[in-house]
């Protein structure tokens, strides 16, 4: 059974899947330092390096994480942005699923990549997206997420609204202290941590967190 917010952010990317997905279409938000996480994620993973980009959108990140040496395949909530990640990148292959309920085996992955996918989800189920993160991580792979640094829920996607978009996108702000302390919750050690103040297209800061599975955890 989807959880409620679920409902609302599934309804909310297929309504607005292929404006996003042509307005971003690369890495064209993302500030060289938050490139240069990435790349030190990718640095750390294991051969065959095969990474599950958990929260896929559109599929944008899938090529430069590849660029970058991985071997990476999507997953969404969101059948419309899983169509045009599958569409517009054909090479990876992409499913629809939630993070809170993962079709991997155990131990799939070397590295597990949230760019900003678990940022719609209330607290509440952030143990449960980050214990399915966890179990299809191999012993001794990487998760990095990303999110926006604070506190509280704030509604969003004004910008679609304004394109006469009919959508209700909730966004929840983390301190990353906070988000530390819940992923080595989950058994995780953090070995990366990235917080950076907003630039002027954005309002508020952001902040990049890599953690490693113990390799006997
Ligand atoms: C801000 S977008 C980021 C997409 C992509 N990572 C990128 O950077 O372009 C958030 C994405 O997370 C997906 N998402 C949100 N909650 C999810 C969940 N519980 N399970 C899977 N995907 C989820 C949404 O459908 C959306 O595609």
């Amino acid at each position: 059974m989807p959880r409620a917010e679920e409902t609302l952010t599934k309804k909310a990317y297929d309504t607005v899947a292929d404006v996003y997905a042509d307005r971003f279409t690369a890495t064209e938000p993302e500030q060289p330092v938050e490139l240069a996480m990435i790349d030190h994620f990718a640095g750390l993973l294991h051969e065959p390096r095969r990474v599950l980009d958990a929260g896929c959108g559109a599929g944008r990140m899938l090529p430069y994480l590849a660029a970058q040496g991985c071997r990476p395949e999507g997953v969404d909530l969101s059948p419309e942005m899983v169509r045009r990640a599958q569409s517009d990148h054909p090479d990876y292959p992409c499913t629809v699923r939630s993070l809170t309920d993962l079709d991997y085996p155990d131990a799939t992955f070397d590295g597990v990549f949230s760019w900003y996918s678990t940022i719609h989800n209330p607290d509440d189920d952030l143990d449960s997206m980050f214990a399915e993160m966890v179990r299809v991580l191999r012993p001794g792979g990487h998760l990095l997420v990303a999110f926006q640094v604070g506190d509280g829920m704030r509604r969003v996607g004004q910008g679609f609204a304004a394109l006469g978009y009919d959508i209700v996108m909730n966004r929840y702000h983390r301190a990353t202290p906070d988000m530390v302390a819940r992923l080595e919750a989950h058994g995780l050690e953090v070995t990366a941590q990235l917080e950076r103040s907003p630039v002027p297209s954005e309002s508020d800061p952001q902040a990049v967190v890599i953690a490693r599975r113990p390799q006997n955890g």
